[in-house]
């Protein structure tokens, strides 16, 4: 089997977030840690998530959680309280098995002598399974972050540190975990790779938490834990050491924020932090699930090859920006699959009596799994016999549950209405639904699927340097800010891209914007070019872009203003374009995912400019479930 191609990792992010963030909670000191903890979590609600836990040392360890809101899991301590001064509490993003009270955390080792808090995925975890199981391990539930404790409890002999630096040896992936023993009761032991952790100092008594707004008002004396480092908590403070047991002298920073920026993570709004989040999405989304030559392995997605091999069409049906991704999705799978793929808004599928036939695979997508009409679109198309994939962002959602084959985005929770972060997971899913399908059919060479592979593997570094020449595009925002109509263009997947770059102008910046094929526009639309009428061009398609050039052309002949996002390498655009938003050149297949990302920025930056409520655009709901 190739190996598991690790994309780059993007750097580690001082303060920002990364995607998805579960809430994790620790306390030693004097004080009971049960209604700190507790407390700490609901600072952190606003992320999202679907079951809560605490656990507390006290000669044993004691363990309370549930499925659903911190208000249930706060009844059952009403009910059966927690005493002891040391303690560790979660709140859970599902991401390996569903919402239930089993697989919330924490989770212990069969003795309940140890016990763990987890956020991240790892990736290797059915393999670790099995290891476990074959030597007699009874795993009670469907989550990576039981195994975990079994595997700390096997690797513990005398030192808890130890025991988790020898644990996390075995376990690929992202994580912040969270341990204790009732071996050694005044401790706690926490070790980051990727997922945030950051230290509270107090007087006395010590914190952790999975990110700053939880600890805010106990302190605001932060330490910082980096990657590959584990820390030992105890009430004198912090013992932080690299993973390998060097010590780390990191001094501790005073974090001025209010609450309601240490939840932005210091950006002003979510918007702004869901676009900085994504070189770590498509990380996670491309996590465990990319082999080096295109192999791909696909947990949930469990249609077989003489599936993929009788397969005759593709449907793909979603709403707004969702939709967005399934236009990329359908130029995708027909050049990798050579089959014809139909994308229908499911608001029109449901009624249009559509061609759906028995053996047809119908791609429903949709962050939050709840929009009623790409529900109704995906049942229609199970009634008419077609297999059914959802791609979704929230875990246990309607969608999911109601799929034949569920492929997941890493996303996290996505805050901002206006959809940013989850729509290039729901790319990066496409192209993995293309690979596994193209490769089982024998449509894609090993030698084209494994330079998408690589693509693929490159596109969080890619993204990230477009985020860091942010100037430039907020210098694109003061040139269109005032103007009454913006247009955009492209061909292809230029055309799918420009869609979603004026959806995301007009939800947030209330200007109105169209976006057609380059090739429509002397169609009509021409006539409404006039002295400086911004278009915004998506010229990435080497293809068609001479013919790109010339509707340009067409738009500079009315005294059109032209912006342009173009690849860094090109040299003709400056020819043509009033300005240019560059972006690494990258397989053309995969130039949406940077290509999106100049147009999130830019509306987020007239938006900006027009002081509007960027989070919550006037009108909208961030998941549609009425028709
Ligand atoms: C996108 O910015 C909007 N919030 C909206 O178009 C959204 O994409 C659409 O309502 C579909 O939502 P879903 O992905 O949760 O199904």
């Amino acid at each position: 089997m190739s190996r598991d191609i690790v994309p780059e990792r993007p750097p580690v992010y001082h303060l920002k977030e990364v995607a998805r963030v579960c809430g994790i909670m620790g306390y030693v000191g004097p004080r009971e840690a049960a209604p700190i903890i507790m407390d700490g979590l609901r600072r952190l609600e606003y992320r999202g998530y679907d079951s809560a836990g605490v656990a507390v040392a006290n000669g044993s360890i004691n363990v309370r959680k549930a499925e659903g809101k911190i208000v249930r899991l706060a009844e059952l301590l009403d009910e059966e309280p927690l005493k002891g001064t040391v303690g560790i509490g979660h709140t859970r993003w599902a991401t390996h098995g569903v919402p239930s009270d089993l697989n919330a955390h924490p989770h212990t080792d069969p003795t309940g002598e140890f016990v763990v808090v987890h956020n991240g995925i790892i990736e290797n975890f059915q393999t670790l399974r099995e290891e476990l199981e074959a030597g007699g391990a009874v795993l009670t539930s469907q989550t990576d972050t039981e195994i975990l404790a079994h595997l700390i409890a096997e690797e513990y002999e005398g030192d808890l540190a130890t025991a988790v630096r020898n644990a996390v040896e075995r376990a690929e992936g992202a994580y912040a975990l969270v341990v204790m023993t009732k071996r050694e009761p005044r401790k706690i032991v926490a070790v980051r790779k990727i997922s945030p952790l950051v230290i509270g100092l107090g007087e006395g008594e010590t914190y952790l938490a999975s990110d700053i707004p939880a600890l805010l008002h106990q302190t605001r004396e932060f330490i910082i834990i980096e990657d590959d480092e584990l820390v030992t908590l105890t009430e004198e403070g912090a013992v932080v050491e690299t993973i390998g047991g060097e010590p780390v002298d990191r001094q501790a920073i005073h974090v001025a924020w209010d609450a309601e920026q240490a939840e932005k993570g210091g950006f002003e709004h979510f918007m702004l932090k869901e676009i900085h989040e994504q070189p770590t999405v498509i990380t996670e989304t491309l996590g465990g699930r990319l082999g080096e030559d295109g192999t791909t392995w696909l947990e949930d997605v469990e249609f077989d090859d003489e599936f993929a091999q009788g397969l005759e069409t593709v449907w793909i049906t979603a709403c707004g920006t969702a939709y967005h991704a399934g236009l990329v999705g359908r130029e995708v799978f027909q050049r990798v699959l050579r089959l014809p793929t139909m994308v229908e808004y499911a608001h029109e599928m449901r009624y249009a009596d559509p061609m759906v036939k028995p053996g047809d695979l119908t791609i429903a997508i949709s962050q939050s799994g709840e929009t009623a009409d790409t529900l109704a679109a995906a049942r229609l198309a199970v009634e008419r016999g077609s297999r059914m994939l959802a791609l979704t962002n929230v875990v246990g959602s309607t969608l999911s549950r109601y799929a034949d084959d569920v492929l997941y985005t890493r996303a996290g929770p996505e805050i901002s209405v206006a959809s940013t972060k989850a729509y290039l997971a729901m790319l990066i899913g496409q192209y993995l639904l293309a690979l596994r399908l193209g490769v089982a059919r024998g449509s894609i060479d090993r030698q084209r699927a494994a330079d998408l592979a690589l693509g693929l593997a490159r596109l969080p570094a890619q993204v990230e340097s477009i985020l860091e020449d942010e100037s430039s595009i907020a210098n694109a925002a003061r040139a269109i800010v005032d103007a009454d109509d913006i247009y955009f263009i492209g061909r292809g997947l230029d055309y799918a891209v420009a869609m979603e770059g004026s959806l995301k102008l007009k939800e947030i910046s209330y200007l109105h914007s169209e976006a057609m094929p380059a090739g429509e526009l002397k169609h009509g639309t021409l006539a409404l070019i006039t002295e400086d009428v911004p278009v915004v061009v998506v010229v990435t398609q080497r293809s068609t872009y001479d013919k790109t050039i010339s509707a340009v052309q067409e738009v500079k002949a009315r005294g059109g203003k032209i912006i342009a996002v173009a690849y860094d390498s090109d040299t003709e655009i400056d020819k043509f374009a009033d300005l240019v938003l560059r972006i690494p050149e990258t397989d053309d297949l995969l130039a949406p995912v940077n290509a999106a990302v100049p147009l999130q920025l830019l509306a987020y930056h007239v938006a900006k400019l027009r002081d509007h409520d960027i989070d919550q655009p006037r009108n909208l709901a961030k998941s549609v479930t009425v028709e």
